[in-house]
């Protein structure tokens, strides 16, 4: 299992002033950060980031959200840290959701879910590569 994975407080965290919250679960978790900004992503990002879905419905729709303000990428380390920190956020549905996840606590539904938790150790290592140079991990 790899030690890394990529969160994103999405525009909504932001917006709702959740950075604080949401960052003190995930040092409280045990994950240590390697690196982090704030950025706004260009459209151009959000499509690329999220390829995966291009067919999916909601594709237009993620992207939009995904635009429409700043967002907090964060680089993270800790032992089996995809599924640690998949299991520290909770499912994608607020809804589904289990009480005292960051989704939980802090999304609005299933679209404006809060927060970004890469799904592989693959996919971890290429999304940490979109937002970050090897310069911005410390
Ligand atoms: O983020 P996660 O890996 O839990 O879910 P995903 O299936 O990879 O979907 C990526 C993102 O698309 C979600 O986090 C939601 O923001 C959005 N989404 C949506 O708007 N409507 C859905 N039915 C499913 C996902
Ligand atoms: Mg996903």
């Amino acid at each position: 299992m790899g030690n890394k994975t990529l969160a994103i407080l999405k525009p909504d965290s932001v917006k709702k002033n959740y950075i604080g919250d949401i960052v003190k679960m995930i040092l409280a978790a045990g994950f240590k950060i390697k690196g982090m900004k704030m950025i706004k992503m260009t459209p151009e990002s959000a499509k690329l980031f999220y390829l995966v879905h291009k067919d999916r419905p909601f594709y237009n729709d993620l992207v939009e959200y995904m635009t429409s303000g700043p967002c907090v990428p964060i680089a993270l380390e800790k032992e089996n840290a995809v599924a640690e920190f998949r299991k520290l956020i909770g499912a994608t549905d607020p809804a589904q959701a289990e009480e005292g996840t960051v989704r939980k606590l802090y999304a609005k539904d299933k679209a404006e879910n809060a927060v970004h938790g890469s799904d592989s150790d693959e996919n971890a290592a290429i999304e940490i590569a979109h937002f970050f140079s090897t310069q911005e991990l410390v």
